[in-house]
């Protein structure tokens, strides 16, 4: 099943509000949906049509705000790394307070968006058992591209003419419409058609691995789990002790 776009524009404001929301109220020492209600009612309508219409110009901008979402809610974790295996990205989501399911529907997230070349390096020589070779080969022709081109996190949005040339047989699958949020992570991963060796290693791990079944099979399932993960994901409170920091460049962090 696929997210509407409208469903999708909603979920990307809804999070973007509850976002606002949640880093003011933080200053006040509490997290809070619903915090603006009276000090400033209807803001999250406000913020829904701006992400709406942003989204309109420029669908890209969904990727970038939900893995602005994560990136902000996920601090003091230093941020997951795509070459680490499952064991270490479910050791870095426990510290949060996130399980190993809810680390398998976020990651659905992929489904959408761009990673940098420089991301997945590593990918370019894995075996075969790792990474379909098709998929490899399609990897390492955009790669050498420029100094650091990207490539979509999902093949279905990948270039069609690229896509035939490398895998002729997936053509049928390319999306008209790209960067919908929807399932087809999981498919992929099943396939070994993924960017990030994080995201094979899914296979490797029993109860990850009976996650990303459950959620090939089911996307209705998947759309309902991921709305309320990514709900968790924006309700994390600040560090202990913290006062939060508003940062130039997200990376790079300011001491006091
Ligand atoms: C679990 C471990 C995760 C790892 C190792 C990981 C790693 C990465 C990396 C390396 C990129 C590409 C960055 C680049 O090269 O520009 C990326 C992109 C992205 N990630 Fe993740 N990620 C993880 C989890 C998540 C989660 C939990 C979410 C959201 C719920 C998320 C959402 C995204 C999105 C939407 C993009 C595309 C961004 C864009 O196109 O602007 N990721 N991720």
């Amino acid at each position: 099943m696929r997210l509407s776009a409208a469903v999708f524009c909603a979920l990307v404001a809804v999070q973007a509000a509850v976002l606002l929301a949640a880093v003011s109220s933080a200053q006040a020492g509490e997290l809070e949906v619903g915090y603006y209600s009276k000090k400033c009612r209807g803001v999250e309508n406000i913020v829904k049509w701006h992400v709406s219409r942003a989204l309109k110009a420029n669908r890209r901008t969904g990727a970038a705000l939900i893995r602005l979402l994560f990136h902000d809610c996920f601090v003091r974790a230093e941020l997951p790394d795509s070459t680490h295996d499952v064991e270490k990205l479910i050791e870095t989501f426990a510290k949060k307070n996130f399980t190993v399911e809810e680390l398998v529907i976020l990651t659905g997230a992929h489904s959408i968006g761009k990673t940098h070349c420089s991301s997945f390096r590593g990918r370019l020589s894995e075996p075969s058992s790792q990474i379909t070779p098709a998929y490899r080969d399609l990897l390492n022709y955009k790669c050498p591209q420029g100094s650091n081109p990207v490539v979509d996190n999902n093949v279905r949005d990948e270039d069609y003419n690229v896509v035939a040339r490398f895998m002729p047989g997936f053509t049928s699958r390319v999306r008209k419409i790209p960067d919908f949020l929807d399932n087809s992570f999981y498919h992929n991963t099943l396939a070994k058609i993924v960017t990030f060796h994080f995201d094979w290693t899914l296979l490797t791990h029993k109860e990850a691995l009976g996650h990303v079944h459950e959620y090939a099979d089911n996307g209705t399932l998947w759309d309902e789990d991921f709305a309320d993960s990514l709900l968790k994901l924006s309700k994390l409170p600040m560090p202990a002790g913290s006062k939060g920091q508003i940062r130039k460049k997200c990376n790079v962090i300011k001491l006091y």
